[in-house]
Parts: structure tokens; sequence; C-alpha cells
């Protein structure tokens, strides 16, 4: 197995990319730290991993406050003794034209998408030092790259975490921590469904957002979580401050 005994801490892994990324991850031979703000989803998580015969610990946390972050990121050296693999993934989207965008929704979408990666990489990386490196993974997104209308506050955050990626992946390399982001475009998970259902004719929105991948059809949370593999294993050792885009061909014309 690709990522036996490796100890790997995910976020966001209560639902869509996260969970589909502690199953892939458990089994192939990881003990995964299952993080959500929903400690319910996390557990669920935990539970399924460990009913399929792979170890997971699944933890309640927010990844925009720090001292959360330091808990888990404590809890999982605690119970496991290292952190190996870091995938900072939890993220929400707030879908408004900036005209109707409130101070809230922005602190809301900063300090979830952005403050939170900040929090995790710095601490994950305080802890990688101690023990000769480790792996991060961030996920940020195609509309960290593309423009798109209505994602103002959401796709300022995701160019956040490329610049950010780069900026770690040029500081930390030498130390043997290896630091890439993912770039997911429109991926069938309960935030995308959330989203199209903000529409009167969610059928119509999700067949526009299908019309502009070339694949012709959304990506699997899973689609993404091999990506997040690929960059956990040895096989992505040269791979630095990459940004891997994932979406179908979408950011393609
Ligand atoms: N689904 C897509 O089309 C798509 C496309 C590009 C990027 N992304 C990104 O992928 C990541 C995962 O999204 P998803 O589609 O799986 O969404 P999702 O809503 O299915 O899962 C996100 C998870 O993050 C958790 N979460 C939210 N706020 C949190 C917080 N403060 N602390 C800890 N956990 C928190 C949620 O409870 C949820 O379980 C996000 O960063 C998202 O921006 C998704």
């Amino acid at each position: 197995m690709r990522l036996d005994g490796k100890v790997s801490l995910i976020t966001g892994a209560g639902s869509g990319i996260g969970r589909a990324t502690a199953n892939c991850f458990a089994q192939e031979g990881a003990i995964v730290v299952a993080v959500d703000v929903n400690a319910d989803a996390a557990q669920a998580t935990e539970e399924a991993i460990e009913m399929a015969g792979g170890q997971c610990l699944g933890l309640g946390a927010d990844v925009s406050d720090e001292e959360q972050v330091i808990g888990a990121i404590a809890a999982t050296v605690k119970n496991f003794g290292r952190l190996d693999i870091l995938f900072n993934n939890a993220g929400i989207s707030v879908i408004k034209p900036i005209t109707e965008t409130t101070e809230a929704d922005l602190d809301k979408l900063l300090g979830v998408n952005l403050k939170g990666v900040f929090f995790g990489c710095k601490h994950g990386i305080v802890q990688m030092l101690t023990q000769g490196g480790g792996i991060i993974i961030n996920t940020a997104s195609e509309l960290g790259i593309v423009g798109q209308p209505l994602y103002s506050g959401y796709s300022a955050t995701k160019g956040g975490v490329l610049a950010l990626t780069r900026t770690l992946a040029a500081e930390w390399s030498a130390q043997n921590i290896r630091i890439n982001a993912i770039c997911p475009g429109p991926t069938d998970t309960p935030m995308i469904r959330a989203e199209f259902n903000l529409s009167d004719d969610p059928v119509a929105e999700e067949k526009a957002a299908v019309s502009t991948i070339p694949a012709g059809h959304l990506g699997k949370p899973e689609d993404i979580a091999r990506v997040a593999l690929f960059l956990a294993t040895s096989d992505a050792d040269f791979v630095h401050g990459a940004a891997i885009v994932a979406d179908g061909g979408k950011t393609i014309r």
C-alpha cells in the first residue's frame, strides 16, 4: 500500500473531497485524523473507515480558529507520534455579486478558506520541522486561476491559497517539507449541490455548469482524492509549489 503507516490529517473530512480523500488514504494504509467543524460528520468518517478495516480518529475542530488547529495537530502527534501528511482542504463558498457581499460574508470566507489553510501550514510546518520533514497539500480551486461571476470573495481566498502555497514551498522545500495545491473544478459534493440549489432551477444550473467542462461531467470527489494521493506519495517527490488542476478541462478554454 502506498501510504503504509503514514500519519495524515485531513480537514473538511466529514464530507465531499475531504471524506473521499480520508477513505482513499486509509485504503492505502495511512492512519487518518479526520477533522471537521461538524464533529458528528468527522465521527461518521471515522466509523466508516474503521468498519472498512482502516485506522481513523475523527475530531471536531474549526480551522478558522488557530487554537483549534494547534489542538488538532497536537492530538494527532499525541495519538500517533508524528504528522507525515497534512491536507488543508476545509472550505466554504459564498455566491453573490460583490455588491451584495457583506463584510461578515468576507470574514467567514477568509477565516475558513485562507486563514484556515494558513494556520494549518504554520503549525504543520512547526511539527514537521521536529521530525525531519513532511508533506502539505492545500485545496485551492480553479477559481483561484480563472474568473467566474458571483465568486469574488471565494476566488480571492483561493488565489490567496495558491500564492501562499508557492511562497511556503520556496521557504521550506529545503527543509524536506513538500507543499503543493490542488485546483479542483466543479466536483459533485454537497457544496456544489447547495450552490445549484440556490437557483430556482437546480437542474438547469447543473446543466449550465457541466456545459463549461470539456470532459462533459462534474468531477467526483474520488477524482480529487487520487490527485491528493499522488501528491502524498514519493511519486511526487520533485513536485514543489505546484497548483495541480483537476477540472475536466474547464480552465483550458
Ligand atoms: N466541490 C467543488 O466543486 C469544489 C471545486 C473547487 C474547490 N473546492 C474546494 O474543495 C474543498 C472541499 O469542498 P467540498 O466540495 O468537498 O465541500 P463540502 O461542503 O462537501 O465539504 C467541506 C467540509 O468542510 C467542513 N468545514 C467547513 N468549514 C469548516 C471549518 N471552519 N473547519 C473545519 N471544517 C470545516 C464542512 O463541515 C464540510 O464537511 C473546499 O476547500 C472547496 O472550496 C470544491
